[in-house]
């Protein structure tokens, strides 16, 4: 069983994202959404900077976000063929809800912008976990549209990044377990010469 809710000791090893492209409606309500938001205001974050934001894109949005990607692939990419661009308009439409997190550095600090990355990092995965907490499914995407310059013009300012693309929303079907690395691989015993 994927996200068991009974207990958070049986979630947090049980935990599988959803494919956007999967999720259908219901999605989290507005209440569900700021409760989302503020769930993961509790992220560790050194120097209690919050160097992290999100904008919500509504579902009245998702033609005009479309749009907008399309317009700023085909500036990068003038030979787009209409595969790609079709590709780019599903993602914008697919899963009822579209949280984009946004990297927001501070450079006036000491704290180094790799513990600010890695803080931006647990705070997409605590929004994850808090999609699953109500019982929806959560999916964490990047892509061509992250890296764009255009594209996170559309969301932010030129000193902050795209996080990823947050979507939520109800599985249309069942989840698949994936791969994951064996534990021997990832755990080992500190070994120092005495
Ligand atoms: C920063 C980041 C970016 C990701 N971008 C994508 C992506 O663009 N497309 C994709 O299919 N999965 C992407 N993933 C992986 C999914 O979020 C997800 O982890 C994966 O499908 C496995 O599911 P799981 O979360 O249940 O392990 C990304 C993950 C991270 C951490």
């Amino acid at each position: 069983m994927f996200n068991d809710l009974s207990s958070l000791s049986s979630y947090l090893p049980s935990r599988r994202s959803g494919r956007p492209r999967n999720m259908i409606a219901p999605g989290p309500s507005d209440k569900q959404i700021e409760d989302i938001v503020a769930t993961a205001l509790r992220t560790p974050d050194h120097g209690k900077l919050a160097p992290w934001r999100v904008v919500r894109v509504d579902s009245d949005q998702r033609g005009r976000l479309a749009t907008e990607l399309v317009k700023a692939y085909r500036t990068e990419k003038p030979d787009a063929g209409r595969l790609e661009l079709e590709a780019l308009d599903a993602m914008a439409h697919q899963a009822p809800t579209l949280l984009v997190v946004l990297f927001s550095p501070v450079t006036s600090t000491k704290i180094p912008i790799w513990e600010q990355e890695l803080s931006c990092g647990a705070f997409c995965m605590n929004i994850i976990h808090a999609i699953h907490a109500r019982d929806f499914v959560g999916g964490w995407i990047t892509g061509w549209p992250s890296y764009n310059d255009d594209v996170r013009d559309l969301f932010g300012e030129a000193s902050e990044r795209i996080a990823g693309f947050i979507f939520a929303g109800t599985t249309d079907c069942e989840l698949a377990e994936r791969p994951r690395p064996e534990l021997a691989s990832i755990l080992s015993k500190w070994k120092i010469e005495q």
